[in-house]
């Protein structure tokens, strides 16, 4: 047997020498089809899309093979081309048969998922002029041996994950018109021969090799054809070689985000008749930029931001025929604005801000078609506002904050496209102009820190606002309600003489209370809008009118046909009827008139979300349905606090129950309840995308019904009053720490894995029938520490697990117990998720079920 062993591989080897000389002899009569059948059998094609590959048709039939009668120099009958690109290709490429296909002239693997390392074979294809690689999830070294593709005309290995250096051998391919090495992790210095010797490239592109650590070359200067130059992020630092001057072919020299410094060499641009883009934003350039770059006629692109450049921007820079952007901020440019020549610009885009440009705004601005953007925001600029400033059928975007403007705000009239209107940090005077209302898509309005006086004029609600910022000016008045109560983001600091909610002075000139009528109406009529996309939705506004003088208006935003009015709503917010009281306030239980019964969470520090916001967060929750869930059935809006209505469920909470003098349910329907609490959590957990998380679970949100069906409540809660006054509530709330898990106050992010911490502290509860925090007693100590002394002792369970159940049901509370005890672990990563939960307790919910044995049920 021995013997045999040590034997067979000699024998293997044998017949290897043997056979090999066969293969190699059958190989070489392959034809093409063949020879792409074996090429093909080396890759992996999950989706079939070489499926039409087969001996039954001819070659260049086949699916992404593409056939051309060849020159006569290239030595066969056919150029053949693979275009592979985007096909899902994986596996374990092997070239050396496909390179033996005669004429191949293109190969494309792009954007495919070959997760290796470029096949060295490859430099066996000797007639290939096109390789395409890009994108392919090829690894490794750029491999030298590619060198050897002595026709190669264009050669694309970008964005994969390429390593190393570039091998100067890549400097023969003399013939080379396109090099794209761009997005690959290729590092070190690049040789010079690369840029003496390839004097052919029309395309070279480099960037985004962080890694490459070179000065930019002199080089380079020398690729006399150069159109296209991208050397973005990768690295370059010094000087731009006065080399560059030279290249006449350029159409887009892109040197951005790297380290280069010093001046841009004098007479730049004389030379470039063919540039169209220059972007050289982000590096260290300083110094004033050469006039020469108006010889550029051709220009279109011109962007030099986040440099250090001096001086005056080129005057004939602005008057390029084909100029479209100009992106100059943050710089140290200085000098006025030039007029521009607006019957003939082309400019769409003008960005610069954070300089020091002075004088006025160019009161031709309007009068350039085509403009688009123009944003200047911390500069010098004085004077007063043009009047036709946005008159440019195309003006979207106006930022001039932060100059030294002033004058009034003009009428803008023809704005039709404006969308943001930033003038803040300025001296403009006089009112905000009603005329603002009448553009019909301005969305972002930021007049904060000037000297604006008179009020908020109302015309403003005409307008879909995300942002109204007017703080810190003169303004006075009433603001109006609704515009509090709909605009996301509002800002009215800094203006004493305003009044109305949520500002330090109330109007309470009862004359204007009729006024607020009005408006409110006006609101029911837009949001009814909104709201009916709900299946179920009524709707209702109502004053505030239980609490004092305050006349705050109250949204009521139902789901669900319930017969509340907010008088009601009020009336019920008495200290006799709060049945809860939790980090975010009392739970209120009212009985309306219909007999039916409601528990009002009412939120307090809920203030910080706006009406639309809110609405939002509740409509998500609303749409959970689910046995298990209580059902939101809607909630109530004011500036200042949100009440959310739920069900109520006559047994009352979970909490309730265990705290009652005495807690005598049976195991049977504690399991049923813990059951229903993890369906319900699974639900939450696994049903909605995103992950709906609880984040405040404890016995006092699970409703109890007749049946001892459990349904959770009061989830959510973080969506509605923000994650901040989220976290600050409940860190301060002392009584229900113990249902928080130990990694909340340091994780940043909120994981499933915290609710089933909360729910294990709820099966605690009911494995052991002691409520959560027993306080003011001598075990004053929470339940997870108060189980985990005891549960290595001997006999610990005997002191854990509720002693009023009969010790028929021990193996089931022991099985809780330990499945609590996985909940509760401190380490989140050994909790089982909710569904693993429900599992483990199906199968004791038919254990507790032993009577009535369902076993075709269990699935598991
Ligand atoms: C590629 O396939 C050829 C036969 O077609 C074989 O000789 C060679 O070893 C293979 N190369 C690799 C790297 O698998
Ligand atoms: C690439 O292959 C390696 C093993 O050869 C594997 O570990 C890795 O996950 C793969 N990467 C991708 C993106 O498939
Ligand atoms: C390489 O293939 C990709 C994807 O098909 C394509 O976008 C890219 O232009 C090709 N490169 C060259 C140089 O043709
Ligand atoms: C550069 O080209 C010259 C002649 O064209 C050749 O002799 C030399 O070997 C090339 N350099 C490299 C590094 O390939
Ligand atoms: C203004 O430009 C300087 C560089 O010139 C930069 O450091 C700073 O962050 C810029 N400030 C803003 C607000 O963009
Ligand atoms: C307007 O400019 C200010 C100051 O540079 C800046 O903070 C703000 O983000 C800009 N706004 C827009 C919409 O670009
Ligand atoms: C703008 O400032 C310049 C000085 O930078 C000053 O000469 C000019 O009078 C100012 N113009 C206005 C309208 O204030
Ligand atoms: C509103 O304006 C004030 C004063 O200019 C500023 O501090 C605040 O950041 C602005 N808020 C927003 C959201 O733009
Ligand atoms: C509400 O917020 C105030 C201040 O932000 C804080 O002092 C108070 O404790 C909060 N109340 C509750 C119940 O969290
Ligand atoms: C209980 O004992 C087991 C070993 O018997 C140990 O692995 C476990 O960590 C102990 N648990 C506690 C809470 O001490």
């Amino acid at each position: 047997m021995a013997a045999a062993a040590a034997c067979l591989p000699l024998f293997l080897l044998l017949l290897l020498l043997l056979i090999s000389p066969l293969i190699i002899a059958s190989t070489a009569q392959q034809t093409p089809q063949e020879l792409l059948l074996d090429f093909k059998a080396s890759l992996a094609d999950p989706s079939g899309a070489l499926s039409s590959w087969s001996r039954a048709t001819p070659y260049c039939n086949w699916a992404h093979v593409a056939c051309a009668s060849a020159t006569a120099s290239a030595g066969a009958a056919v150029s053949v081309s693979l275009s592979l690109q985007g096909l899902g290709l994986s596996g374990d490429l092997n070239a050396s048969s496909l390179c033996r296909v005669p004429g191949l002239a293109a190969l494309s693997l792009a954007s495919n998922a070959f997760n290796q390392t470029i096949p060295l074979e490859l430099a066996r294809c000797a007639s290939l002029a096109a390789l395409n690689l890009s994108a392919g999830a090829f690894w490794g070294p750029l491999p030298e041996q590619l060198a050897a593709l002595a026709s190669l005309v264009s050669l694309d290995l970008s964005r994969n994950s390429i390593e190393g250096q570039v091998p100067a051998g890549l400097a023969a391919l003399g013939g080379l018109q396109v090099l794209n090495l761009g997005g690959n992790l290729l590092s070190g210095v690049l040789h010079p021969a690369l840029f003496t010797n390839l004097t052919s490239l029309h395309l070279l592109d480099l960037s985004g090799n962080r890694f490459l650590e070179s000065e930019l070359p002199r080089e380079l200067g020398e690729m006399r054809s150069l159109r296209w130059l991208s050397l973005r992020g990768s690295g370059f630092s010094g000087v731009i070689p006065e080399s560059f001057l030279g290249l006449e072919q350029l159409q887009v020299l892109d040197l951005s985000m790297n380290s280069l410094a010093g001046v841009v060499p004098p007479g730049f641009g004389l030379k470039l008749q063919k540039l169209m883009t220059l972007d050289l934003s982000q590096n260290g350039l300083s110094g004033p930029f050469p006039e020469e770059i108006a010889r550029c006629t051709m220009l279109q692109r011109f962007e030099v931001h986040g440099n250090a450049f001096t001086g005056e921007l080129p005057a004939g820079l602005w008057s390029l025929p084909d100029l479209r952007v100009i992106r100059a901020h943050s710089n140290r440019f200085t000098g006025r604005l030039p007029e521009f020549p607006g019957g003939q610009s082309r400019l769409e885009q003008v960005q610069i801000d954070n300089n020091s440009f002075s004088g006025g705004i160019p009161q031709s601005i309007g009068a350039v078609r085509t403009m688009y953007r123009f944003s200047a925001s911390l500069n010098e600029l004085n004077g007063s506002l043009p009047g036709n400033l946005c008159d440019s059928p195309a003006m979207s975007i106006i930022n001039i904050s932060r100059n030294s403007l002033s004058g009034t705000i003009p009428e803008f009239k023809n704005c039709k496209r404006l969308v943001s209107l930033y003038l803040a940090g300025n001296g403009f005077t006089g009112p905000i102009p009603a005329s603002l209302g009448d553009l019909p898509v301005l969305t972002y309005i930021d007049l904060s820190s000037n000297g604006l006086t008179g009020g908020i004029p109302t015309q403003l609600l005409n307008l879909k606002l995300a942002l109204l910022n007017v703080s810190y000016n003169q303004l006075s008045g009433r603001v109006p309600p609704s515009l509090v109560a709909e605009l996301p983001a509002l800002f009215l600091q800094g203006n004493p003489g305003l009044c109305g909610p949520g500002l330090p002075n109330d109007c309470d000139a009862p004359s204007s209370r009729k006024h607020q009528g009005l408006a409110l109406a006006a609101t029911v009529v837009s949001f009814l809008t909104g709201v009916a996309l709900l299946a179920v939705g009524a709707f209702a506004v109502c004053k505030r009118l239980v609490h004092g003088s305050e006349s705050t208006p109250w949204k009521l935003v139902l789901f669900h046909p319930v017969k509340i009015t907010g008088e009601e709503l009020f009336a019920g917010f008495q200290d006799k009827n709060v049945i809860g009281r939790g980090a975010f306030g009392k739970v209120y239980l009212i009985v309306l008139q219909d007999g039916q019964s409601v528990a009002v969470k009412r939120l307090v520090n809920s203030s910080k979300l706006t009406f639309r916001a809110v609405k939002n967060e509740m409509k998500v929750m609303a749409r959970i349905r689910h046995k298990h869930i209580a059902k939101m059935l809607g909630f109530c809006y004011s500036e200042g606090e949100v009440s959310i209505i739920y069900d109520y469920l006559q047994r009352g909470s979970l909490q309730d129950l265990i705290c009652a003098p005495k807690f005598t349910i049976g195991w049977k329907e504690r399991v049923r309840i813990a059951l229903g609490i993890a369906q319900g959590l699974e639900h939450l957990h696994n049903d909605h995308t995103p992950q709906v998380l609880h984040r405040d679970l404890k016995s006092s949100n699970v409703l109890l019904g007749d049946e001892f069906e459990a349904r959770v409540t009061g989830f959510g809660i973080d969506r509605v009053v923000g994650e901040m006054a989220y976290q600050c509530s409940m860190a301060s709330d002392l009584n229900y720490k113990c249902y928080v898990a130990p990694e909340q106050g340091c994780t940043k992010k909120p994981t499933h894995l915290m609710d089933v911490y909360s729910f294990g502290v709820i099966l605690l509860e009911l494995v052991t029938g002691k409520p959560a925090e027993q306080r003011a007693s001598d075990d004053s100590v929470d339940i997870v520490r108060w189980v985990r002394r005891r549960v290595n002792v001997t006999d610990g369970a005997a002191q854990i697990l509720d002693p009023s159940i009969s010790s028929t049901a021990k193996q089931g509370m022991q099985a809780a117990l330990e499945l609590a005890l996985r909940c509760t672990s401190v380490m989140h990563d050994q909790r089982p998720a909710m569904d693993e939960v429900v599992r483990s307790l199906q199968a004791l919910c038919f254990g507790a079920h032993a009577e009535t044995p369902r076993p075709t049920e269990i699935d598991l």
